[in-house]
């Protein structure tokens, strides 16, 4: 396997997001036009949605898979590194089955876990609603979106922080936690650390527009997709379509940590993914895969980011970082949800 020039401490990454089960459903087109739900997306569960939860467990068949972008991202991330525990998690679960599951492959994955536990709700789980090749996500936070700032108080958890070299939120978690962000996001400028989110779904730049531009300022890496970016650009009126453009200009917005620029990763499917490093354009193409090689696109972009990050925490550089995400998102996409080979054989 892969191994860097010296030796990975444990807990050298954080991350912190919602932890949520997968209920992953083949579906028909009439399923989501009764529903109100677009084809591809990814949206928040309210009240109208619990319906369609209990109707789609009654008529059709799930497959429970753990999920949540964060810390599938982080799963991918420990997959790839030579030994457990170089990775640390922090979400809300309740006291159920579901949590056990989550915990269970997570820690399989060497992932150590240290979860806020709220008893009085149930583990979040999340719609992963396939037709054809499209699939919307609907997210029913519940535990996950009781996570409070307390969890970082705690003595253990403050240390795991501190310990920290580098720090990966995606942006999901600022519907939950601004502050426990913001908490991490200045830790990382104070000390000269690495703090990295992702936009996450265009509905966090169209509706979290205020908690997303205070962190911000704090975010040395900034990973999105194309549809991410545009949102973006169009709730800071950026008056650009261009990826490479609004790449530019967000690399470009004000920065705390005035050490280093800021990176930012745009990918864009199939298409090159766009780089933004010291204000300069970059292009890495993807690894080509065949129709029938693509087997489910769910989870590319978290496994993406769980490769580039493997690279990255060893001090790899930025191109290499991306040629490991790329072999951790076509990995991921040619087996069904988040998941990969039990061994890793990767060849940087
Ligand atoms: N059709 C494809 N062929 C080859 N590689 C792909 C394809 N789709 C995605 N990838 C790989 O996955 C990476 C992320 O893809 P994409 O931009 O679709 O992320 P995303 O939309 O955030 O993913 P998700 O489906 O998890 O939301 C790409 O940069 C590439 O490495
Ligand atoms: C658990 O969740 C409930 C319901 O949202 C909330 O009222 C309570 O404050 C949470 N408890 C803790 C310890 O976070
Ligand atoms: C920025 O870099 C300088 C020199 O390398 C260092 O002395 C300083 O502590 C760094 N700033 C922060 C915020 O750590
Ligand atoms: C980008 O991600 C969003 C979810 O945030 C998804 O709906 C969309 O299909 C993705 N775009 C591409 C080109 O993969």
């Amino acid at each position: 396997m892969a191994s860097g020039d010296f030796e990975l401490a444990e807990g050298t990454l954080l991350g912190m997001g919602n932890p949520l089960l997968d209920m992953q459903a083949r579906v028909e087109k009439a399923f989501l036009d009764k529903w109100n739900l677009k084809e591809n997306d990814a949206i928040l569960a309210d009240d109208s949605h619990v319906a369609m939860f209990e109707e789609l467990d009654k008529t059709h068949e799930i497959e429970y898979v753990p999920g949540g972008a964060t810390q599938n991202a982080l799963r991918v991330c420990q997959w790839i590194l030579d030994e457990p525990h170089r990775v640390t998690f922090f979400g809300a679960v309740g006291k159920d089955k579901y949590a056990d599951v989550l915990r269970e492959k997570a820690s399989a994955a060497g992932v150590n876990v240290q979860y806020q536990v709220n008893e009085s709700v149930k583990t979040g789980t999340c719609g992963v609603l396939l037709y054809q090749n499209f699939r919307s996500l609907c997210a029913h936070l519940a535990a996950a979106n009781t996570f409070t700032i307390d969890h970082l108080d705690v003595e253990a958890n403050k240390a795991f922080v501190e310990k920290a070299k580098f720090y990966y939120i995606a942006g999901f978690f600022l519907t939950v936690c601004p502050p426990a962000i913001m908490r991490v996001a200045k830790h990382a400028a104070e000390h000269n650390k690495i703090f990295m989110m992702n936009l996450a779904a265009p509905f966090i730049s169209q509706f979290f527009t205020q908690p997303l531009m205070e962190a911000l300022p704090y975010v040395d890496i900034l990973f999105g997709n194309e549809s991410e970016a545009a949102a973006f650009a169009e709730a800071n009126k950026f008056d650009t379509t261009c990826v490479k453009e609004i790449a530019k200009k967000i690399a470009e917005l004000p920065k705390v940590n005035k050490n280093r620029t800021r990176t930012v990763v745009i990918t864009q499917g199939d298409e090159p993914t766009i780089v933004i490093e010291n204000g300069e354009v970059f292009e890495f193409p993807v690894i080509p895969l065949t129709k029938e090689q693509l087997v489910d696109t769910n989870g590319a972009g978290d496994a993406f980011v769980g490769g580039f990050l493997a690279e990255y925490i060893r001090g790899k550089p930025v191109a290499d970082a991306i040629k490991c995400g790329n072999f951790a998102a076509s990995t991921i996409i040619q087996q069904n949800g988040c998941t990969y080979p039990e061994k890793c054989e990767y060849q940087p």
